[in-house]
């Protein structure tokens, strides 16, 4: 008996065509298109890609998308500039800069530079500490899809006990705060964290963002616990693998998601809904 697979990919399409149907209907009755600012610096290979896909769902979802590909010789003033440009600037409802930024520009700064209502990745600690206090608005894209994924599961999470692998700002920390609004029991692991494999035997949910292939084994996993992979790792072969032994513990999960085609897709359509509710909140 294997695990039963959340599909990302067929999940992040319904979501994207809701998105769709709700600009096309905004569109119809005379008032702009949701618009999202996309900024790259530098020319990571793996952000390239993430950028491309945003762009092409932008599309689908009936948004303008607006792109900077800028050098990495950029400045962290110039970029705070075309930041503060692009906050003032009616037009634009969601600011998204592609992380990570070359070493000599300051992530945090920028971050925190960003208007929190046009934070459509919801990385800026206004929009961090309202998911903290139990009143989210522009909730981290990654961590509400994972807990999208988990909802179609039908499993009540009230109670339960989660395990996190991974405490980053983008995936571990938002991910916890999601699962603790859920009502389940959070325990958070990171590097420093003793007897790792025991707290993952105990979790009924694991959710994997460490970024090292296979780094959770597949016989931690308790039978019929839901596996969520987060992890996007390309191996020497060329092939991508995910955070978690996934052929073992797809024997032993009541769920798992299968990388690549489960968070990831997940991730792009919760940045379409942001951006669908940032510009809904800017211009009611
Ligand atoms: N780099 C890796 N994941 C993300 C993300 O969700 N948003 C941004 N801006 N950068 C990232």
């Amino acid at each position: 008996m294997g695990a039963q697979l959340l599909d990302g990919k067929l999940i992040s399409a319904e979501i994207i065509a809701e998105v769709g149907a709700k600009v096309a209907a905004r569109v119809a009755a005379g008032r702009r298109a949701p618009a999202l600012a996309v900024v790259l610096v530098g020319d990571d290979p793996a952000s390239a890609v993430y950028v491309r896909n945003k762009k092409l769902a932008c599309e689908k979802a009936g948004f303008r998308s607006l792109s900077y590909e800028l050098p990495a010789s950029l400045t962290e003033t110039e970029l705070l500039d075309l930041v503060r440009k692009l906050n003032e600037d009616p037009e634009v409802d969601g600011i998204l800069v592609q992380l990570p930024l070359p070493k000599h520009i300051d992530a945090d700064r920028v971050i925190e530079t960003i208007n929190p209502l046009k934070d459509v990745d919801g990385f800026h600690p206004y929009n961090f500490g309202r998911l903290a206090l139990k009143m989210p608005l522009l909730r981290p894209c990654t961590p509400h899809g994972v807990m999208v994924m988990l909802e179609k599961t039908g499993v009540d999470l009230v109670g339960k006990d989660a395990v996190v692998v991974g405490a980053s700002n983008i995936v571990g920390r938002p991910a916890a705060l999601e699962l603790l609004l859920a009502r389940a029991t959070v325990t958070v692991c990171h590097s420093k964290t003793r007897d790792l494999a025991d707290k993952v035997r105990a979790a009924d949910v694991v959710v994997a963002g460490v970024g090292i292939p296979n780094f959770v084994k597949g016989d931690w996993i308790k039978p019929g616990a839901i596996v969520i992979d987060v992890g996007i790792n390309r191996l020497d072969n060329g092939k991508l693998c995910g955070d978690v032994e996934f052929d073992v513990a797809r024997e032993r999960a009541s769920w798992i998601t299968p990388v690549p085609g489960g968070v990831g897709p997940m991730t792009i359509a919760m940045l379409m809904r942001n951006t669908l509710d940032a510009c809904l909140n800017l211009n009611p």
